[in-house]
């Protein structure tokens, strides 16, 4: 199957909350022992990111989304919100191609890096953003902003959480899936 990634269209909005639910399903109970720990991107929030462009989509060959990056600004930085693959696509790069074209992306917006909150300890959250160029911060090395969502972030319960960031340099966008 082929896939691209870009920029949300209002068309790919009503099937991202299904994604998301599907992505979340990879967590277990003690990194979200509870609904109330996670919070769920409204249709609103969908909305006004897509029409401020800071929300991009993978989408199979039929233009169906199978994954999203949300994004916003902290601390006058571009911050993943959000990224999530839905399970029936996982594993094939599509994160990866997210995450590159997002920092490529932040690199033409004159971005000098890139930031994101996630689980320390899960294979596919902060080792995936170290294998990808993300160092962990130390909270004196966060900004104000991005302090006060890790404080939000523990205060919901969510613990192992880290703030980590990577330089914005030039990346390559594109990635090639053969039919083999
Ligand atoms: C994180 C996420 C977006 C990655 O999407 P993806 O399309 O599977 O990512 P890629 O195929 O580009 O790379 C995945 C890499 O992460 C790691 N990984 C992904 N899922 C994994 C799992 N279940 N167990 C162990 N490692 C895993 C592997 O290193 C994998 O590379 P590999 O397949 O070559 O071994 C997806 O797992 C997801 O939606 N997770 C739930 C939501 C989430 O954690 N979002 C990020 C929060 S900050």
């Amino acid at each position: 199957m082929s896939y691209i990634v870009k920029p949300a269209a209002a068309r790919h909005l009503s099937a991202l909350p299904e994604i998301e639910r599907a992505a979340t399903s990879v967590f277990s109970r003690d990194d979200l022992p509870s609904a109330g720990q996670l919070q769920l991107v409204s249709d609103e929030e969908f909305a006004r990111a897509q029409a401020n462009d800071r929300l991009w989509v993978a989408v199979d060959g039929q233009d169906n989304p199978v994954g999203f990056l949300l994004a916003e600004m902290l601390d006058n930085t571009l911050h993943i919100t959000e990224m999530d693959v839905h399970p029936d696509h996982a594993r094939r790069g599509l994160g990866v191609t997210l995450l590159r074209h997002v920092l490529l992306e932040a690199e033409h917006r004159g971005q000098t890096a890139v930031t994101l909150t996630t689980f320390s300890h899960l294979p596919w959250n902060a080792p995936f953003y170290g294998r990808n160029g993300f160092a962990e911060l130390r909270p004196d090395d966060c900004g104000p902003e991005l302090r006060a969502r890790l404080a939000n972030e523990a205060e919901r319960g969510l613990n192992n959480r880290v703030a980590m960031r990577r330089q914005v340099r030039r990346v390559e966008r594109t990635r090639h899936w053969g039919d083999a």
